[in-house]
This record gives structure tokens, C-alpha cells and sequence, in this order.
């Protein structure tokens, strides 16, 4: 063969995963890959996976049982694992689905060089460490590629809080905050070369406490200022959010940085104070209640999305109505929602669960509610100015797409307009997934 080794990476889940993929194809691009949009033609296949529920992480075994044609045909085709899957279910993938020659965890993407040379040479390669280096320092971007408008930067991974039901503590591992300087590099060169907006992530994005140039730890509300500072930026978000991680000089950026954006996804799976308690919350729903006021008060145009689980193990009708209630108390701008997904290896796991058919009637009601909730909030844009990060074009001619400051998908038809302008826009009308607006 002659000429470069391509790779593609099919990514599931989180926001995370799509910045770990980009850090992945970087570290292979130093290895002589370059990215291709189809298995087809692949030399090496990455799914970077999902464990969260069930269903994603079983996905991963019905797509790559698709990928045996191809390598029937392709002997010199590595197939790899990489995301949470690759975490929780390590040595079991390759003894499960034999064609699998690469299996490497989140916290070991900077040793894929290595792992890649090794399944190459014919041996199977596998890391699920939780190393001590971090892995984003060993993890060098390629020479100054152009990129889109939005961008992603991991500031913080992990999780210490254990929810009863969720796998992140044991796939992501514990709560790590990359030190400020290294976020403001990596903000000031995606600057450079062409981002106008980052979302900050982290599984506990407002628990960041990332060591400062001055050696002192600092929030995510005083790594909001840092970054306000860079010329070009235009626009912050961060993502996702704890209710009990919501400091004050966090609330207060919100009403007095331009620059951090009117949305906060700040999930609370559940309204009942008897459900919060047996999922290890550390919060009520009063509790939540308050800290959304308190919000409001600083910025009282912000747009609240949130995640919700419904069939928790015991959620009664009562504890569900609960939830109805908080929901309509709040009242959400945007919210995902799932039915209980049982995790082995979580506390939930063990207790009484919730026949799946009363899951479903829930989920159908609730999401029923919030989809009001959501559409209402959207509606409500209709003849007010707001502005839009223009990303890409639309369908039609003439048009683009871009994304309000709450986050709301904007179509408008002007033809000067290009990627990366940021203008005013008159809203004029509300379809279900996206409003349509003209330049103000
Ligand atoms: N079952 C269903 N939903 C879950 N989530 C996390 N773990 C589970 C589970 N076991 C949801 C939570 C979380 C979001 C990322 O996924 O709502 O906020
Ligand atoms: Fe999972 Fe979020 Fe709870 Fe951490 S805070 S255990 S990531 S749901």
C-alpha cells in the first residue's frame, strides 16, 4: 500500500466523545493516518463507545459483528475499541467478538501510537489503565488546521458524586481538573484558528478546580474570566452541570460576563425527595428549586435544560407526579430524558426495578411535558432580536444555519452571510426543531 493509512471513527455519546475522538485522530495523524467518512476504505476502524445505557453499549457489538465482511477481504484491516465500553468491559470485547484487535480506555488515548504499532505487528493490543501523566499533554494537535466555528475543550473528566445509577465514576474515573494554563493555550490556538465559541466540558464541569498560574485552584467561574479575555472568543458555554457545584461566583458570571451565553444544562433526574435520596443525589428538589431562582435572579432571560430518569428502582406514581410537578415548577427550555437503564456494577442495579411497560407510560407522559415545555420556550422567540453564530449552510439556497446565544437552531436566508459570522437576528418564526429569523 502505498500513500497514507486511513482511519475512521465512528463516535457514540456524550460531547465528550466527539473531543476525545478529534484528540484520537490527531494522535493517530502523527502515525500517518488521515480521517475517511466510510468503513469501506478504512485501514483502521475506531468506535469510541458509550456505556451510559444498555442499549448504547450493546450497540457496539451489533456494529462491529457488520465489519466481519470487511475484514474477510481485508486482512490488514485493525478494528479498535475505544470510549467507556472499552473501560468497563476490557479483555471481555476481544473474547466476545474475536475480530476486535484494539481495545484502549479514555484515560490511555495517548498511548494509541504505541497500542496501534502493536496491533499491527499481529498482536492484540489492550489498555484500560487510569495513568498518572495526563493524557491531554502527550496529546499534540497537528499543525494549525482551519476548523468550524464551535469547538469542544475538555477542562475536567471524571466524577467522585456516584449516583446510584451511573457507570461514570467507574469508566471515567475519579474527578480530574486539567491545570488553567493548558485550557487557555488550548482556547487561544482553536482561536486562532478559526473557533468563535467553546463549550467547556466535563462530567462535573462547575466541580473544576484546576491548579492556576498562581499555584491556587481555581473555579470554573474564574476560568470563565481567564477565557473572556482572549480576543476572538466570542462566545462560552460549559456542560454538564451539578446542582450542588453551582457556586455563587458561577451564578454570578452569568449575569455579568457578556461573553458566557444564556443556557445551562443542569440535570436533576428526579422531583421526589425520596428518589433523589436512594439515587445519592446530595440534593432535594426544594433544594433545586431555590438554586434555579437564584440563577434566574442573576440572569433572568437563561434557558434551563436538564436530564431526567424515569423507573428508577421503587419510583412510585407519587414519586413520578413529583417529577411532573418540579418540571412544571421550572420549567425547561430544553431536557433529555431516559427510562432506567440497569448498570452492573451500580448500586441500583441490585434493588427492585420498575416494570418496563409502567417506564414507558412515564417516559411517554413526561417527555410529552417537557416537549410543551420546549416548544413554548421556543415560540417565545418569535419577534424578539437575539444572536446567532452562523455555522454552516442550510438545505435551501441562500440559507444558513446557525445557533442562537440560548442555543436554538436559526435559519436565515442572506447570501453574504459566511461560517463565523456572529449577528443580530430577528426571530419571525417558530417551526418544531428550529426558529427562522432575518438579519436585524
Ligand atoms: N439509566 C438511565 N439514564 C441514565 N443516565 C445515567 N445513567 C443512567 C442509567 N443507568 C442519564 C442521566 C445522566 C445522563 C447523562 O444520562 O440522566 O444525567
Ligand atoms: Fe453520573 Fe453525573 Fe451522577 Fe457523576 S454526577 S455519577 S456523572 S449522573
Amino acid at each position: 500500500m502505498t500513500g497514507a493509512k486511513k482511519l475512521y471513527i465512528k463516535t457514540y455519546g456524550c460531547q465528550m466523545n466527539v473531543y476525545d475522538s478529534e484528540r484520537m485522530a490527531e494522535a493517530l495523524g502523527g502515525q500517518g493516518y488521515v480521517e475517511t467518512d466510510t468503513p469501506d476504505d478504512a485501514d483502521m476502524i475506531l468506535l469510541n463507545t458509550c456505556h451510559i445505557r444498555e442499549k448504547a453499549a450493546e450497540k457496539v457489538y451489533s456494529e462491529l459483528g457488520r465489519f466481519k465482511g470487511l475484514k474477510a477481504e481485508k486482512p490488514d484491516l485493525k478494528i479498535g475499541v475505544a470510549g467507556c465500553v472499552a473501560q468497563a468491559e476490557g479483555q471481555e470485547i476481544m473474547r466476545r467478538q474475536p475480530l476486535v484487535d484494539l481495545v484502549v480506555g479514555p484515560q490511555s488515548y495517548h498511548r494509541l501510537p504505541e497500542l496501534e504499532a502493536k496491533a499491527r505487528g499481529g498482536e492484540k493490543a489492550l489498555d484500560t489503565d487510569f495513568p498518572e501523566e495526563d493524557k491531554f499533554d502527550h496529546l499534540k494537535a497537528r499543525p494549525k488546521a482551519k476548523r468550524g466555528p464551535t469547538a469542544f475543550l475538555t477542562v475536567q473528566e471524571g466524577c467522585d458524586k456516584f449516583c446510584a445509577f451511573c457507570v461514570v465514576p467507574y469508566t471515567r474515573g475519579a474527578e480530574v481538573s486539567r491545570p488553567v494554563a493548558r485550557i487557555l493555550d488550548e482556547a487561544r490556538d482553536l482561536v486562532e484558528r478559526g473557533v468563535r465559541e467553546i463549550t467547556l466540558l466535563g462530567q462535573n464541569v462547575n466541580a473544576y478546580h484546576g491548579q492556576g498560574p498562581d499555584g491556587a485552584d481555581w473555579s470554573l467561574a474564574r476560568l470563565i474570566w481567564a477565557l473572556d479575555g482572549i480576543d476572538g472568543l466570542e462566545r462560552i458555554r460549559f456542560t454538564t452541570s451539578h446542582p450542588n457545584d453551582m457556586t455563587d461566583d458561577l451564578i454570578e458570571a452569568h449575569g455579568t460576563c457578556a461573553k458566557l451565553m444564556p443556557y445551562l444544562h443542569l440535570p436533576v433526574q428526579s422531583g421526589s425527595d425520596r428518589i433523589l435520596k436512594r439515587m445519592n443525589r446530595a440534593h432535594t428538589a426544594e433544594s433545586y428549586l431555590r438554586l434555579i431562582e437564584r440563577i434566574r435572579a442573576a440572569r433572568p432571560d437563561i434557558l434551563i435544560s436538564g436530564d431526567f430518569i424515569v423507573g428508577f428502582p421503587e419510583e412510585t406514581d407519587r414519586d413520578f407526579q413529583d417529577t411532573l410537578d418540579l418540571i412544571e415548577a421550572v420549567n425547561y427550555g430544553y431536557a433529555f430524558s431516559f427510562k432506567y437503564s440497569t448498570r452492573p456494577g451500580t448500586p441500583a442495579a441490585e434493588r427492585d426495578q420498575v416494570d418496563e411497560a409502567v417506564k414507558s407510560e412515564r417516559l411517554y407522559r413526561l417527555q410529552d411535558l417537557l416537549t410543551r415545555q420546549q416548544r413554548a420556550a421556543q415560540e417565545a422567540m418569535v419577534g424578539q432580536e437575539v444572536g446567532v453564530l452562523f455555522e454552516k449552510p442550510g438545505r435551501l439556497q441562500g440559507q444558513m444555519v446557525g445557533k442562537s446565544d440560548h442555543l436554538h437552531a436559526v435559519h436565515v436566508s442572506d447570501s453574504d452571510l459566511r461560517p463565523g459570522d456572529l449577528r443580530r437576528v430577528r426571530i419571525t418564526d417558530s417551526t418544531p426543531n428550529a426558529l427562522g429569523g432575518r438579519l436585524a
